[in-house]
């Protein structure tokens, strides 16, 4: 890394000043609480606001992130969609417990999740995918994700194929793609604050109730 680099990272400071989180401004609901923060996120012009890491862990305990795209929050959970047969899909199948982070830069803002993944329904996933661009479903079908490939070119070539083939006709969704629901029991939002005082709410689901905690920045 360039010197110049290195010296930013180390010297670069940010005081956050602009929202505080109270016990006596929040939602007893902590999905109604990320509804509100998610709404504010686009509001304030963050385009790529349902954008959130997901780690899973394999069977050995490593972990591993990616950014995915929230699609829903209902059934009690949070949903993305992906590819099952995916890096992240073998790891899933093997460890359900997954975390989320979601992290609103402009608004000082990161929303913590834990929880354990169940399969969308089927019906649900394929409604979901035939309301996507023709180009998505057809990439659906045309990238084996995570696997390793020759070249570029081969996955154009695949992609053409999987296009001359369903000229004029309906792309059906893979076996291997669908949605994922992710139940949380655990969710934390954090509202950075001056002089790193930061706001930290925890909720925690105990006999079907949230339990409302603030922890320590
Ligand atoms: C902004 C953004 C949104 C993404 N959305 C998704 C998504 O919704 N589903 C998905 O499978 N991959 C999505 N990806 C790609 C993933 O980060 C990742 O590369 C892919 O899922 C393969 O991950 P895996 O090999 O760990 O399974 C997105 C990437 C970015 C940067």
């Amino acid at each position: 890394m360039k010197p110049e680099l290195k010296d930013k990272i180390k010297s670069i400071r940010q005081d956050y000043t602009k929202f505080q989180l109270l016990e006596e401004n929040i939602s007893s609901d902590p999905f109604i609480q990320f509804g509100i923060w998610l709404h504010e996120a686009f509001e304030n012009g963050d385009e790529a606001a349902n954008a959130f890491s997901l780690s899973t862990v394999n069977e050995f305990n490593t972990p591993s992130s990616r950014i995915v795209l929230l699609r829903d929050v209902s059934h009690g959970g949070f949903t993305f969609f992906t590819n099952y047969a995916s890096h992240k899909g073998k790891e899933i199948e093997k460890n359900k417990h997954v975390s989320l982070l979601f992290f609103w830069k402009e608004l000082q803002r990161q929303v913590r999740i834990e929880g354990t993944i169940e399969f969308l329904s089927e019906g649900e996933s394929i409604e979901y995918f035939n309301s996507r661009p023709r180009e998505s479903q057809l990439a659906a079908l045309a990238s084996q994700q995570s696997e390793v490939i020759d070249s570029r070119n081969e996955l154009e070539d695949f992609f053409l194929n999987v296009t001359k083939l369903y000229t004029n006709k309906d792309v059906p969704k893979p076996n291997h793609w669908g949605g994922y629901v992710v139940i949380s029991s655990k969710i934390e939002f954090w509202q950075g604050r001056a002089s790193r005082l930061h706001d930290r709410i925890q909720y925690t689901l105990l006999n079907n109730s949230w339990k409302i905690d603030r922890l320590s920045p």
